[in-house]
């Protein structure tokens, strides 16, 4: 078997210091490819380069990176072809929660902060990574990082559902548009996993009620916790060419919590 069928590739992973993200920089790695990984936590990048990059010199470049700015969007595109030529495979990973707030208890600053990094940053990362990979002449993959929370009503706050809601149809979107030249894009709709996100909260408090509500799709009888290792084989699987067949799908990763 090829142990590295991902060689002469390179994917770019955003939200890649810490969590979900580096699981799956870290599985490219394993793969063969080299990765292009950004975050806006310095501290979780200067781990990462320790600890990861230490490990494959010439494969990774890290950028410390608030993909909610445009400009900065720009720069991890030109640094990446720059150092690698072009880019095959994009993994939409940062996000970040909401406070569990229904619609009628929520300020429009969280409303703003959920949406600009969990919608339209991924929004805006698709539109670079098109167009690279139509100007390299890439036959490449996008997978973007969903939650239960993108088909069910509450398991979070307004804002993070649809966030997640929004991030399918960008999803299919652009999985129909770009399917007939050669870019694929799903979405990965993963249930709870253990990661940092849940500072996200800690920071902003937390609404009972709502908190409460989302305990009833994830009771504690039947909680699985996801591993993030796991998900990380089912992006680099849908990059592969063994995943060439699938195209615009969103994918359930939660152990079977939400299947009844
Ligand atoms: N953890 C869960 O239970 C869970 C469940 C379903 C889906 N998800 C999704 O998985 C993805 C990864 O989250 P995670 O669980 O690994 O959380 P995490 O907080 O560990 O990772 C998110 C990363 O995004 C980075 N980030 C935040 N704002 C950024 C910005 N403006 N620019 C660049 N990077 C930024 C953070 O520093 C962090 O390292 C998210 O899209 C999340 O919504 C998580």
């Amino acid at each position: 078997m090829n142990q590295v069928p991902l060689a002469h590739k390179t994917a770019l992973v955003t939200g890649a210091g810490g969590g979900l993200g580096r699981a799956i920089a870290e599985q490219f790695l394993l793969e063969g490819a080299n990765v292009v990984i950004c975050d806006i936590n310095q501290e979780l990048l200067n781990d990462f380069k320790e600890k990861v990059s230490a490990g494959y010199p010439e494969c990774t470049l890290v950028l410390e990176t608030d993909i909610t700015k445009e400009d900065a969007l720009d720069e991890i595109f030109e640094k990446a072809e720059k150092m690698f030529k072009k880019i095959d495979f994009v993994v939409n990973s940062a996000g970040m929660m909401d406070r569990f707030d229904p619609v009628g208890e929520m300020e429009k600053t969280m409303w703003d902060r959920v949406l600009a990094l969990n919608l339209t940053a991924p929004a805006m990362v698709t539109k670079r990574a098109v167009n690279s990979m139509v100007k390299n002449e890439v036959k490449g993959a996008i997978v973007n990082i969903a939650s239960v929370a993108a088909f069910r009503g509450f398991t979070s706050g307004a804002a993070y559902t649809v966030s997640k809601h929004g991030l399918l149809g960008l999803t299919k979107n652009t999985a129909v548009f770009y399917g007939p030249k050669g870019i694929r894009c799903n979405a990965i709709m993963a249930g709870a996993m253990e990661t940092n996100i849940s500072k996200s909260f800690q920071q902003t408090g937390i609404n009972m009620e709502g908190y409460g509500l989302m305990r009833q799709t994830f009771p504690e009888e039947t909680f699985v916790s996801v591993e993030v290792e796991k998900v990380a084989k089912l992006v680099t699987y849908l990059c592969s060419d063994s995943g060439s067949i699938v195209n615009g799908a969103c994918w359930t990763a939660d152990g079977g919590v939400t299947a009844n």
